[in-house]
Order: C-alpha cells, then sequence, then structure tokens
C-alpha cells in the first residue's frame, strides 16, 4: 500500500473578495463552483489561501483605486507566502487587461466576466509560474450550466441575462459584460425549482437590463411569472429595469402575483431632458414620470428606488434644480447618489468634465440631503402599519434585535423573541429613520408578541 500524497488529499483553497454590483456577486458564486469542480475550497482567511483572487468593478473610478489599494495589501501576504496565486477577475480585469500582469505587479492571472470556465487550467498554469489573461468576451456564454455555490441560506441571486446594449454615455458595463445575452427560461425556472428546495425563501433576478430578457419568443414579464409560479410562498425580486422598457405587461405581471414583491430600482439618472439626451438614456423627464405613476395606479404601495449621477459633463444649475425637482415630484424611498466620473473610451469621456469637483460635491449633496429628507418623510407615514418581513437574523447592532426586510425591500428591526431566519412575519411598524423600519413582531391575533423579561429590564 502506498501513502498517499499530501499534495492530492490536502484541499487547495481560494479566497475571493467581491466589488460592484449583485451581477459580481452572483459571478463570484459561478467561479466558486468553476474551482469547486477542480477541487478547491473556499476560505474566509486570506493569509493562508492558495489562490486570492478579487472580482472587481469599474463602473467608476473610485471602485478601481479600491482594488489598486487592495493588491498593495496583498502584496505583503504574497510576499510572506509566494506560492500565493493572485487573480483580478470581474469588469476591472475586462477593461484593463494586460496592464494589471506589469512587470512589478503581482498579479498572476486576468480573467473577464466570461472566461470564467478558463480559470483552473489559468491557476494551474500560473502556480507553475506562467501569467495568464483571459478576456475575450463572448455572444453566447451565461453560465446556463453551472450551478452556482451559494452561501447564504434564505435570498439567492440568480443572473438570467448578461451584458448590456444600451451604451449609455457615461458607461464602462457595455465594454467590460459585452453584449446582451439570455439564460434559457426553462433552465431558469429549473434552477429556482431547485432553491426551493434547498429552503430559499427570496429570489432576486438579475441582468444590468432585465427588460432586454428574451428566450424564445418570451420576454422578462412571462420569466418573472413563470418564476412566480414555482412556489407561492417565494418572495420573487428583480434588477434592474431601464425606464424606457418598463412595459405594462411588466407592471400588470407584478400586480398580478402576491409573490412578486413591489419594489422597483428603476434608475433615472438625471432630472434634465437635454442631459438625459446627451446620456443616450432614451427616454425623456415625461415618459419617466408617465411611467412613475402607471406603477402607482397598479401598485400604490410600491417602493420605488433610483440612481443620479450629479455633474455630467455640461450640467448647469437649471439642469441641477431640474433633477431636485424631479426626486421631489416621485418621492423615492431609496436612491443611489454618484459624482459623474468619467470612463475612458465611452463617448461621454470625450465630452471632457467640466463641472468643477466642488460644484460636482456640491450638487451631489444637495441631492443627497434632499433625498434623505424625502426617505424620512416616507418612512414616517410608514409608522402604525403592518409590514409582512422577511427574517433574517441577528441586526448588526444588537444580538437582541433582529432584522429582515419588507415586501419593498425595506430593512426592518424588531426585538427578538422565537422567530427563526427565513420565516414571514408580521411586524407593527413603531419609528423610523430615512433608511431603517423599527417596529415589534405580532402574534398571529395581530397583538404585539409578549417581549422578555430582559429586553423590558434593558429598555428600561
Ligand atoms: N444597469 C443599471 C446600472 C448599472 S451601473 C442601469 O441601467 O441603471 C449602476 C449605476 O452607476 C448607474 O445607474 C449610474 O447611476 C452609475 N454610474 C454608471 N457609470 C457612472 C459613471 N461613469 N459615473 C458615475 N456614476 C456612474
Ligand atoms: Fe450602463 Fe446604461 Fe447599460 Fe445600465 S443601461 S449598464 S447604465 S449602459
Ligand atoms: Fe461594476 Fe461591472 Fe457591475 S462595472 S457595477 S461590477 S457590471
Amino acid at each position: 500500500m502506498t501513502t498517499p500524497d499530501i499534495q492530492t488529499t490536502t484541499r487547495r483553497t481560494v479566497y475571493v473578495e467581491t466589488y460592484g454590483c449583485q451581477m459580481n456577486a452572483a459571478d463570484t458564486e459561478i467561479v466558486l463552483s468553476v474551482l469547486g469542480e477542480d477541487g478547491y475550497t473556499p476560505t474566509d482567511d486570506l493569509a493562508s489561501a492558495d489562490v486570492v483572487l478579487l472580482n472587481t468593478c469599474s463602473v467608476r473610478d473610485n471602485a478601481e483605486q479600491r482594488i489598486h489599494g487592495r493588491l498593495t495589501n496583498i502584496a505583503w501576504h504574497k510576499r510572506q507566502r509566494p506560492g500565493m496565486v493572485v487573480g483580478v477577475l470581474g469588469c476591472m480585469a475586462e477593461r484593463l487587461r494586460r496592464k494589471l500582469v506589469g512587470d512589478d505587479s503581482i498579479v498572476d492571472v486576468v480573467v473577464g466576466p466570461d472566461e470564467y470556465r478558463a480559470l483552473p487550467d489559468l491557476v494551474r498554469d500560473a502556480a507553475g509560474g506562467t501569467r495568464g489573461v483571459a478576456v475575450k468576451l463572448s455572444r453566447v456564454e451565461t453560465y446556463d450550466d453551472i450551478t452556482p455555490i451559494r452561501t447564504e441560506g434564505i435570498s439567492a441571486w440568480l443572473s438570467v441575462m448578461r451584458g448590456c446594449d444600451k451604451f449609455c454615455t457615461f458607461c464602462v458595463v457595455p465594454f467590460t459584460r459585452g453584449r446582451e445575452r439570455s439564460r434559457s427560461l426553462d433552465s431558469i425556472v429549473r434552477e429556482v425549482e431547485g432553491l426551493v428546495g434547498h429552503g430559499f425563501r427570496e429570489v432576486t433576478l438579475l441582468g444590468q437590463n432585465v427588460n432586454s430578457y428574451r428566450w424564445e419568443g418570451r420576454d422578462f414579464a412571462d420569466l418573472l411569472a413563470a418564476v412566480a409560479d414555482v412556489d407561492a410562498g417565494l418572495r420573487v425580486r428583480y434588477t434592474t429595469s431601464h425606464p424606457q422598457d418598463m412595459s405594462d405587461k411588466l407592471i400588470e405581471t407584478m400586480a398580478s402575483r402576491r409573490n412578486i414583491c413591489e419594489y422597483i430600482h428603476l434608475p433615472v439618472q438625471s432630472g434634465s431632458n437635454r442631459v438625459l439626451r446627451l446620456m443616450n438614456r432614451t427616454y425623456t423627464v415625461e415618459h419617466y414620470l408617465e411611467r412613475i405613476e402607471a406603477i402607482d395606479r397598479a401598485m400604490p404601495n410600491a417602493v420605488l428606488s433610483t440612481d443620479i449621477i450629479a455633474g455630467f459633463p455640461t450640467e448647469t444649475e437649471e439642469d441641477h434644480r431640474e433633477t431636485l425637482e424631479l426626486i421631489r415630484r416621485v418621492g423615492y424611498d431609496g436612491a443611489y447618489m454618484f459624482k459623474y466620473s468619467p470612463r475612458e473610451n465611452t463617448r461621454a469621456w470625450s465630452m471632457g468634465d467640466d463641472v468643477p469637483e466642488e460644484t460636482k460635491g456640491r450638487r451631489l449633496q444637495e441631492i443627497i440631503d434632499l433625498q434623505k429628507e424625502i426617505a424620512h418623510e416616507r418612512n414616517q407615514r410608514r409608522v402604525g402599519t403592518v409590514e409582512e418581513v422577511l427574517v433574517e437574523g441577528p441586526s448588526k447592532r444588537e444580538d437582541r434585535e433582529w432584522r429582515g426586510r419588507t415586501d419593498g425591500n425595506q430593512t426592518v428591526v424588531f426585538p427578538h423573541g422565537d422567530e427563526q431566519i427565513g420565516e414571514t412575519i408580521q411586524v407593527r411598524i413603531q419609528r423610523a429613520t430615512s433608511a431603517t423600519l423599527f417596529g415589534a413582531p405580532l402574534d398571529a391575533e395581530g397583538r404585539e408578541r409578549f417581549m422578555p423579561l430582559e429586553v423590558v429590564v434593558a429598555g428600561a
């Protein structure tokens, strides 16, 4: 009998940090699956990992600066363990390519979003001393046949389409993610059935532009309905819709099924038609507001959020005022707000970056302040209402406080009794900030549940 070789019996480990959007988070699960097939187990310990991967974002310059900073830290670890393979994945890999493996770089492998199947070979070559770059974009890759390795137990991300063909003039995504393509409807439905079987309670269908989903004559509304019909107890969400394609059919489908959550993220970017034209957003403020009205008619309680860019090239004070006005008119529950960041090779890059940094900063702050005030005011109106909350676990600050999310995707914090993670409970909202609702769980008769004595004492 021979003694087993220690190298083949010891599991090799992979450590991944994920940046950017939820699509990157979903891709990391694909990467873990591809490497898992090749014998790698995920680890949380960077220092001891055999392979260290950063799944990166290029959407704004500061996202990339963070990665450069992180690579400097990782260089220290690599000096302690020279055999460690370091890889950059995702959008920054796609954008910067060979530039990431220069002579003084610690990066061994660079892999773009459509090349994750090549990772095992690239990592093997890198361990043998050969650096590798794989950044071809594909018109067909959807990783349809790969079952992602999911770490969390109740909510799952699921990419239904990849890429973006919209070419908004400020945005790198069409360059880093390539052309739009959809996964087959049947395989998505099968994966969702599997998720339900494994106890998942919520699924979020992902795409940069989910409205462009097409599969054998079926569109995104058809897909959403098919997924919702898998199990009436499964919460179904999606992101992101483009305002131009927020169709009546999609709105009706959302309203027609109780388990499709009434939360819509509808990025507007600017409230000025002139700026929207320069951004190539392909809709007007009037069209956008008309879509919001259609949503309000079909789902009066829908929770709405948006993305806004402050300081796009040539943006005037008047354009900025129009953005503030639009925010007021819509009354968003939440928003992601950014300073314009010029990205090389995009069309806006050649428009210059003529809004001074200070002006951008001031405009962004005005947008943030207004949005905060509106969200606060909207949340005060929720005080006294009862929300259906999917229990997610302990809140960040307090063990006795737990958190969950409403149908509208808002975070609710409540005192913990006997609730279980993954349970759906009724919570009466008692107070609210602009970002969080606080409430008390109700029992089956709609009464506030008995509070354990120590909580009463602690609160006294
Ligand atoms: N597909 C989504 C969003 C993708 S990127 C959509 O169409 O809305 C997420 C957000 O980042 C965008 O909505 C936009 O507000 C912001 N963003 C993209 N490029 C940017 C840039 N160059 N500068 C600042 N913000 C940007
Ligand atoms: Fe970027 Fe526009 Fe595509 Fe969204 S729709 S990913 S902002 S190009
Ligand atoms: Fe960033 Fe790429 Fe997503 S640029 S936002 S990680 S698609």
